[in-house]
């Protein structure tokens, strides 16, 4: 028997001093983190019944650890403590039990109750006010130095306290707290790498860590990563009392806390909010992955003590795990409304977080390929919130040799045609646009809810319809006659009465709302917006489109002579070549505003050992390029990789007769004149910063409502800087660019002529 429980433990800890590697060395976890968890909890319990087996390099006795070999190493002022891990309310009462028998009889126990955020722990120290150092966790005794990159996060002050009149900080202070994206900063962050046709980050924790250990922290800073402080790990003279008031104090210095922690008396009514937290879980701005209920009184949890690297005083709550591993048992391939492929993971049911779950996103295939997931692998998945679930990669350790690859087919499965990836795009693409399933799903996108809703065309109307040959496109639904429908089995006179209504009132809708309707590859309701805030009228973006497409071909026939006869492997040749290749991504956005045109390609091209007439002729080629594309080039929340999108959605000539059919049947192919109040800040260009005395949504309005514009970022093209109270950098950067700052008071002004 005893002989068993030591093969046990010595399994296990083998099996963990690898998972351990895994993960921290080589990144590639093979387990889940809950799995993980199961095997670390079966060890200890082991460990703790028969410490005789505890051998002193169990992995129980060691403390994960961050450090990487690029940063300089930071020695934290105290150990910086880890916590052990509670699974159901069984384990708080024991812990609780624990607790009390360690106390003197009678103590009376009241807790913290807070989110456990799902980032990475942060040391941060300040000295007489100023933010000195920053350091990772690392291994709780040193961290990584990350002071540069930690400056740049916003929500963190760089000096306490933030409002100088609420009283002085110690003269050293060292606070912990946690670095994560905000949910919407994450998906805001992938939406930009989808612009920029560029794979999708599939986890919000590592991805925040990852822009933390930047060795350039202009990097971090490009990353819009949040940070809550929970904890002071040390100061000069602060005396507290008790949890609570720590978050008190951190709040009123000017940290970032977060604002729903709760305080109970007792850990019965603690426990009784736990399901509130299960259920307000996934409308939380942030990752959360349990909660840590802390003992409220310092002086109580000070007397408790630590055990190994956790405080016996505070505990995380871990929810049940959203993570699994299950077996990849096949793929089904669906094609979009754009013809992007999208491989669906069909898996053996598992049941994750409270639903089984039987397929899931593969995402695309560059990311099957790059995470090598095959056919018959265990796989981790996951599964959170609202999102589709999703397959986090394969379990390359459980591999028995029967696992085939993954490969993309060569044609569409729906209509046989080729398929294309285009230059760095990580989907495949069906580009025959009369495939029938893009023709399907274009048609229940362009009806649907959001688009062009049109009241009685479900999916299966459509069906009927195409299958009737009555239509074929979109446009088709605009010249839809009674009879016909009447004839269909199932259309009764009325059914088509509303039908032909609610699509005669669709002709109506605005402009901006039959461009979302199109379901242009990154054209949603906001982009839509801004390309009917600068055209017109679809004629004027058809006209962009061709002058581009035309100059984009002079610019090609210019450039293909000298990449062809270029066969120098010289890095940065081959590097100038590519971007020549694709002057609508690499070339113009890039050289828009610049003055001196020829000079800088001359220097951009110089390994190419061009005559300085090839390099005029480029520029030439290149000027006339960004005299008929700065119009899209300009708007700013158009990234390159979108312009070539919308650019060639425009120019497809299937797409121009079925816009072509649309305006002839009355469809608005029009931007409504917006009605302006006057015009005296007619084409200036502002950028709004700190707090105003009214939100700033109104004021945006009364701008355009005068013909200004309002964009997020200060550059060279803004005209002028409104600041409001505790404004940003966005003010240095103004100053720096000789701009004109505003108040409030001047903007009236001005608007007052
Ligand atoms: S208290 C001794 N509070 O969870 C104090 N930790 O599994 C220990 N964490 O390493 C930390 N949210 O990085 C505390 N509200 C919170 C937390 C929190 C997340 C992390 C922290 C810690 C890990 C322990």
């Amino acid at each position: 028997m005893t002989d068993a429980i030591a093969a046990r433990i010595a399994e296990l800890s083998q099996q963990l001093h690898s998972h351990i590697y895994h993960y921290h060395v080589r990144s590639q976890p093979l387990i889940t983190d809950a799995e993980y968890d199961r095997l670390m909890q079966e060890l200890l319990a082991l460990e703790a019944a028969h410490p005789q087996y505890r051998r002193a390099d169990s992995p129980t006795q060691r403390v994960g650890s961050d450090l990487s070999g690029d940063f300089p190493k930071l020695r934290h002022p105290a150990p910086i403590l880890s916590l052990a891990n509670a699974f159901d309310e069984a384990d708080l009462l024991a812990w609780q039990e624990r607790n009390l028998r360690l106390l003197p009889a009678g103590s009376q126990l009241s807790y913290v109750l807070q989110p456990k955020l799902d980032g990475l722990s942060i040391v941060i120290t300040y000295e007489n006010g100023s933010l000195a150092r920053a350091a990772t966790r690392g291994n709780g005794e040193t961290g990584d130095d990350v002071s540069a990159n930690v400056k740049t996060i916003r929500s963190l002050p760089l000096r306490i306290p933030v409002d100088p009149s609420s009283g002085a900080a110690p003269a050293r202070l060292v606070v912990r707290g946690e670095i994560l994206f905000h949910k919407a900063d994450f998906l805001a962050l992938n939406e930009e790498q989808a612009a920029q046709g560029l794979p999708a980050y599939i986890n919000a924790r590592n991805t925040a860590s990852g822009s933390l250990k930047q060795k350039d922290s202009r990097e971090t800073a490009k990353r819009k990563l949040s940070a809550y402080m929970y904890a002071i790990v040390d100061s000069d003279g602060l005396q507290l009392a008790s949890e609570w008031e720590t978050l008190d104090t951190l709040r009123w210095l000017g940290f970032p806390v977060i604002s729903d922690a709760q305080r109970f008396a007792s850990l019965g009514e603690a426990r009784a909010a736990l399901p509130g937290w299960e259920a307000r879980r996934d409308s939380l701005p942030y990752e959360i992955d349990g909660l840590v209920l802390k003992v409220d009184d310092l002086a109580l949890a000070r007397e408790l003590g630590v055990v190994g690297k956790d405080p016996r005083g505070a505990i995380a709550y871990k929810f049940p795990a959203e993570e699994a591993t299950t077996t990849l048992l096949g793929l089904t391939i669906g094609v979009g409304r754009t013809g992007k492929l999208t491989p669906t993971a069909q898996l053996e049911p598992v049941f994750i977080g409270g639903v089984t779950v039987s397929s899931a996103s593969l995402h695309n295939y560059d990311q099957v390929k790059a995470l090598d997931i095959r056919l018959g692998d265990r796989v981790i998945v996951k599964r959170s919130g609202d999102v589709i679930p999703y397959v986090i990669g394969p379990v390359i350790a459980a591999r028995g040799g029967g696992e085939t690859a993954i490969r993309p087919p060569d044609c569409c499965p729906f209509c046989q045609s080729k398929l294309v990836q285009p230059d760095g795009a990580v989907d495949w693409f069906c580009e025959n646009a009369n495939c029938p399933e893009r023709v399907a799903r274009s048609l229940e996108f362009f009806v649907s809810r959001g688009a062009m809703d049109i009241e009685g065309m479900g999916e299966k109307t459509i069906e009927t319809l195409i299958e009737a040959q009555l239509i074929a496109d979109i446009a088709d639904i605009f010249t839809l006659q009674a009879e016909p429908l009447l004839a269909l089995e199932g259309f009764a006179e009325k059914k088509v009465e509303n039908l032909l209504r609610s699509i005669s009132l669709a002709k109506a809708r605005p402009f901006a709302q039959v461009l979302t309707s199109l379901g242009i590859d990154g054209v949603g309701s906001t982009v839509a917006a801004l390309l009917t805030d600068n055209f017109a009228s679809l004629q004027d973006l058809l006209d962009t489109a061709d002058a581009i497409r035309a100059a984009e071909a002079d610019f090609v026939q210019v450039v293909q002579p000298i990449c062809e006869a270029a066969n120098s492997a010289d890095e940065d040749a081959q590097r100038q070549l590519a971007r020549l290749r694709q002057p609508m991504t690499n070339l113009a956005p890039q050289y828009m505003d610049a003055a001196d045109l020829e000079q800088r390609m001359a220097r951009r091209l110089k390994a190419l050992h061009l005559p300085a007439s090839e390099v005029r002729r480029i520029s030439q080629a290149l000027a006339a390029l960004i005299a008929v594309s700065r119009s899209l080039h300009s708007i700013e929340g158009l990234g390159p990789v979108l312009v070539v999108n919308i650019v060639g959605y425009f120019s497809a000539a299937h797409n121009r007769t079925v816009l072509a059919k649309m305006q002839a049947a009355g469809v608005t192919m029009r931007a409504e004149a917006k009605s302006l109040a006057g015009d005296a800040l007619s084409g200036k260009t502002f950028v709004l910063t700190g707090t105003m005395s009214q939100p700033r949504g109104e004021l945006k309005a009364l701008i355009e409502a005068n013909g200004g514009k309002v964009t997020s970022s200060v550059s060279k093209r803004t005209d002028y800087v409104v600041a409001g109270e505790s404004p940003g950098s966005k003010v240095e950067k103004a100053a720096k660019l000789g701009l004109p700052i505003l108040d409030e008071a001047a903007l009236r002004e001005l608007l007052n002529g």
